[in-house]
């Protein structure tokens, strides 16, 4: 069982037994964190300049280290690096691989650095570009939403409640709901990202180090805008990638919100919109079938992206100071949360360009059905006297009338509504319908097309701002 002298280890200084085959592979992280490899050479990079500026290492040992990390750097880019899981996790093999390549300046890199800010600094660079590809994303995915929305600025369609026929509202409208969602997301990610950066490294294990360090030099080197404040907390906490996990859950739960909307739409009862076959797939035995795979797996992939949040909490809580391995178990669910986030964004950016054909028809005539201008019946009578509670009562019987003779509101004729009240004349017919209605809801967040087309050029503005403080 036992396949590896203890000697090979870095550690293994003071153990007289190796590991189990077994507990290797328990313990090793390389299988996931080699995707941090970059990031990690990165941050030793900066370290070892800081080291060599600071004089604790010489200008030799800097050019040695700098020219053997060049190297491994294309090794791991041509797929010519060995990844070794006795080597445990991407720290070690680089670092094993920076020594055989230029011997000593190898074993120096380490000076006055632990694995434990080494890893937290590593997950901290590799999220922040995380959010920046996320923020990109979200951008294109939100103009290809305004774009749709601009086009379907005046279309009808029956609004729900309860998922019965409301009041009527605009496509566009609708579609400026979830733009609102989303904006906040990204105010969310961007929120996040401050404190993602800032930097760990210069706590070491957890005391900090006895060496003349230069944080403030490292922080500069790698962008961070701060260095994080207390030894111990940097090495421990990962308040950072919960925070991340958090608003990739919140993003997540608006996809689905979308996402079942679109399944609904798409069913042929309702037939609102019709999805682009390559967003949908068939059936291996129903031949008439086109499922909308796209929209129904989002919504499932939004339970992954819950727990991998949960997963993070539940790591950290209860977690004395400092520095524990249960941290280690923090990366698989930032990288599942961002691998499932960006392939959502590609993925419903690609589908709202062009992926969505949308039946004005199908909506209209949902709105005949379902009485939708109600509610400005009721308004109509208010505005002339009627106190409103009435007015909602003479418009009951008026709708319940109306449904036992299998027409809609306005069918009913000028002296079939006088019946109910008195006080309706012959303009209430310009209230009655689906454009009196729309374009009566006139103020700020209303769906009147007059004010969608004005949210719309607000909308853009206020993404196009949103995304410049990132850049900036
Ligand atoms: N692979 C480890 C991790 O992901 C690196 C830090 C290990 N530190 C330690 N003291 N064992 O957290």
């Amino acid at each position: 069982m036992n396949s590896t002298p203890a000697s090979q280890y870095t550690w293994a200084g003071r153990f007289s037994e190796p590991v189990s085959d077994l507990v290797k592979r328990y313990t090793a992280s390389v299988a996931f964190d080699q995707r941090l490899w970059r990031h990690d050479m990165l941050g030793s990079l900066a370290h070892a300049r800081m080291l060599a500026r600071q004089g604790i290492l010489s200008a030799q040992d800097l050019a040695d280290i700098e020219r053997g990390m060049e190297i491994i750097r294309l090794e791991i880019e041509n797929g010519q690096f060995q990844w070794s899981m006795d080597l445990e996790d991407v720290h070690f093999n680089l670092e094993k691989r920076l020594t055989a390549l230029v011997g000593d300046a190898g074993k120096k890199l380490h000076t006055g650095r632990s694995r434990n800010d080494q890893v937290a600094t590593d997950l901290r660079l590799y999220l922040r570009d995380g959010i920046d590809d996320i923020l990109r994303l979200l951008g294109a995915f939100q103009r290809a939403l305004l774009a749709l929305a601009k086009r379907e600025a005046a279309t009808p369609m029956p609004g729900f409640t309860h998922l019965q026929v409301a009041q009527p509202v605009t496509f566009g409208h609708h579609l400026l709901a979830y733009f609102e969602m989303f904006l906040r997301d990204g105010e969310r990610f961007i929120d996040c990202r401050r404190r993602v950066n800032r930097l760990p490294l210069g706590a070491a294990a957890l005391a900090g180090t006895s060496y003349p360090i230069d944080r403030a030099f490292v922080a500069a080197e790698l962008g961070f805008e701060a260095v994080c404040e207390n030894s111990l907390d940097a090495v421990s906490d990962r308040d950072f990638a919960i925070e991340f996990c958090a608003a990739c859950s919140l993003f997540m739960t608006h996809v689905s919100r979308l996402s079942e909307e679109l399944v609904l739409w798409m069913h042929p009862r309702v037939g609102f919109v019709r999805l682009a076959d390559r967003f949908c797939t068939g059936s291996s035995i129903m031949p008439q079938k086109k499922n909308p795979d796209v929209p129904e797996l989002a919504r499932g992939k939004t339970g992954r992206v819950h727990g991998d949040l949960l997963a993070l909490l539940t790591l950290m809580k209860a977690q004395p100071l400092a520095y524990n391995k249960d941290n280690q178990e923090d990366k698989e669910p930032v990288f599942d949360a961002l691998d499932t986030v960006t392939d959502t964004l590609r993925i419903f950016a690609d589908m709202l360009a062009d992926g969505i054909h949308v039946r004005a028809d199908a909506m209209q005539e949902a709105l005949q059905q379902g009485f939708a201008t109600a509610t400005d019946l009721a308004d109509y009578l208010a505005k002339k006297g009627v106190p409103f509670r009435d007015a909602h009562a003479v418009v009951g019987a008026a709708v319940k009338a109306a449904e036992q003779k299998g027409v809609a509101l306005p069918e009913l004729s000028l002296a079939e509504l006088q019946a109910f009240s008195p006080r309706i004349e012959n303009d209430v017919f310009a209230a009655l319908t689906v454009e009196g209605s729309l374009a009566a809801r006139n103020h700020t967040g209303g769906t009147a097309p007059a004010q969608v087309a004005a949210a719309l050029l607000h909308a853009r503005k206020r993404l196009e701002t949103l995304l410049v403080s990132v850049s900036a």
